[in-house]
């Protein structure tokens, strides 16, 4: 087997486990990322690490093949105006629609956890202004058991807490632990339930969401992938509930399921209320 098929063997399984696509040219990154995994498998060289995929790619060294495969980047209250349309509007709406029942949201690509504490956060500052409780659950999901280790220990050093936090949401909804080192408040860490959760598998959720987050995330995806996973991530939905999408993507061309609705100046998706009576 020449070293070129082990990099299009191990590109098709990245490509069919998580849509992410090595071409030819990009073989390079691949390379020096088989050779990270080989030396973390105590193996010599990306041969040694062929052989052992051929007995069964599972466990650890299916999870570092996806973690290595990952763009994890996140920070908090990313694309901020998002946030701010869930306090001015989003919950607002949502709230009259279903005003008993627990308001579920799904943070679907969630990395490190700064988006899922980003929308908790919102919230709480929302019962505040508003004087009101909600009854909030927050779901957080990953491929990459990586991230979710580190969203789990929910400690945050100086420089990534400054990216997205302000000063008076760092001090009253975090702890500091070391000169370095915050870590989120229980009020926070109480509320998120982190999951792995590959998206392109059938999810797992009997519940309904009010409100998905899934940003930056299916721009790594071919069409037939996006349209495969918008449609399940609709079936998920209540009727009348948001889908929030990175700030580069939208649904054109791929889902016809939802109305826009802009706030903020970003555009929400909103499920549509002819689905209502299929929701
Ligand atoms: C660029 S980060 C975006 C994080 C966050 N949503 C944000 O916008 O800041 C993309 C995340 O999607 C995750 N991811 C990639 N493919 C996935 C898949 N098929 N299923 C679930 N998560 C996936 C990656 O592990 C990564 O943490």
């Amino acid at each position: 087997m020449s070293t070129n098929q082990i990099y299009q063997f191990f590109a098709k399984f990245i490509e069919d486990e998580i849509g992410v696509i090595y071409a030819e040219h990009n073989y390079y990154q691949l390379q020096s990322r088989l050779d990270e995994i080989s030396h973390l498998q105590g193996l010599a060289n990306v041969e040694e690490l062929f052989q052992l995929a051929l007995k069964g790619i599972s466990g650890k060294l299916k999870q570092q093949l996806l973690d290595i495969s990952t763009n994890n980047e996140t920070s908090f209250f990313r694309d901020g105006k998002v946030f701010a349309a869930l306090e001015s509007h989003m919950l607002n709406e949502v709230l009259s629609r279903y005003p008993t029942e627990k308001l579920n949201i799904w943070s679907a690509a969630s990395s490190t956890g700064q988006e899922a504490i980003s929308l908790c956060i919102q919230i709480l500052e929302w019962m505040n202004s508003h004087n009101k409780k909600i009854d909030f659950d927050i779901v957080a999901t990953d491929i990459s058991e990586r991230v979710l280790t580190k969203a789990r220990q929910a400690q945050y050093t100086q420089l990534e807490v400054q990216r997205g936090l302000n000063n008076e949401l760092l001090r009253k909804y975090f702890l500091q632990i070391e000169s370095n080192f915050w870590t989120v408040s229980r009020e926070i860490s109480s509320k998120i339930h982190y999951k792995q959760l590959n998206l392109r598998h059938p999810f797992p959720f009997i519940e309904k969401f009010h409100i998905i987050f899934c940003r930056n995330v299916l721009i790594y995806q071919k069409v037939e992938s996006k349209i495969d996973i918008l449609n399940r991530l609709t079936n998920q939905l209540v009727s009348g509930g948001y889908l929030i999408l990175g700030s580069g993507e939208s649904l054109l061309g791929l889902s016809n399921d939802y109305d826009q609705v802009v706030e903020q100046g970003v555009v929400l998706y909103r499920k549509r209320s002819t689905l209502l009576s299929a929701a």
